[in-house]
């Protein structure tokens, strides 16, 4: 593992057997609140756009809101969110996904980005990767570019970044748990 990778799971708490038996929950609310692993973590995710065009930062709720809205204010980008359903007031596009640990539904303001708009996701965690395809796919519905997703953890053996690859969007993650 190269420093910061080490520094991030040094700094990230692993719950055994939540929310579920079986599933090893990795806490990032340990990072968070750790200034230096905090803002380690942002400028590593924000590195590989830095000096390039990005309109839009997307965050899924919640944990992607913390991050992306700090990876959005970074590279002076606007910031949309992807909420869980019935949260967001006006006209939305909506999708079903599926996560390691349960089924959900997503929801996107209709016009929270332009068509052609270059936008970058951003979340704590690729897993199955239902999240981030979902979230994709909402994006291109409406015609964004998505450009790229980042993410801090990667569990890799639960196959979510080679969806997100098939569907050609490249994918950046600081740290794998395995
Ligand atoms: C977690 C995590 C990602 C998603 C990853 O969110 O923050 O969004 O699961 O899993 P996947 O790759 O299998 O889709 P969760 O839905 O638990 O919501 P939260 O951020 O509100 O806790
Ligand atoms: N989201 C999906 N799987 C997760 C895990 N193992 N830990 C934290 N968040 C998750």
């Amino acid at each position: 593992m190269d420093t910061i990778a080490s520094e991030l799971a040094a700094s990230i708490r692993s719950i055994p057997d939540y929310p579920k038996p079986g599933i090893i929950f990795r806490d990032i609310t340990t990072m968070l609140g750790n200034a230096k692993a905090f803002r380690r973590a942002v400028d590593a995710l924000v590195q590989p756009y830095a000096g390039t065009k990005i309109d839009k930062v997307a965050g899924m709720e919640a944990r992607g809101f913390i991050l992306g809205g700090a990876v959005a204010h970074q590279l002076s980008a606007g910031f949309v969110p992807i909420r869980k359903k019935g949260k967001l007031p006006h006209d939305i596009v909506r999708i079903a996904y599926s996560l390691e640990y349960g089924v959900d539904e997503m929801e996107m303001h209709r016009d929270a980005v332009n068509p052609g708009e270059k936008v970058i996701l951003v979340d704590d965690l690729i897993a199955t990767g239902g999240t981030a395809v979902g979230a994709t796919q909402l994006l291109r519905q409406i015609g964004a570019q998505v450009v790229a997703a980042c993410f801090v953890i990667d569990l890799p053996d639960l196959g979510g970044r080679k969806k997100l690859e098939a569907l050609d969007v490249p994918v950046h993650t600081l740290v794998e748990f395995a």
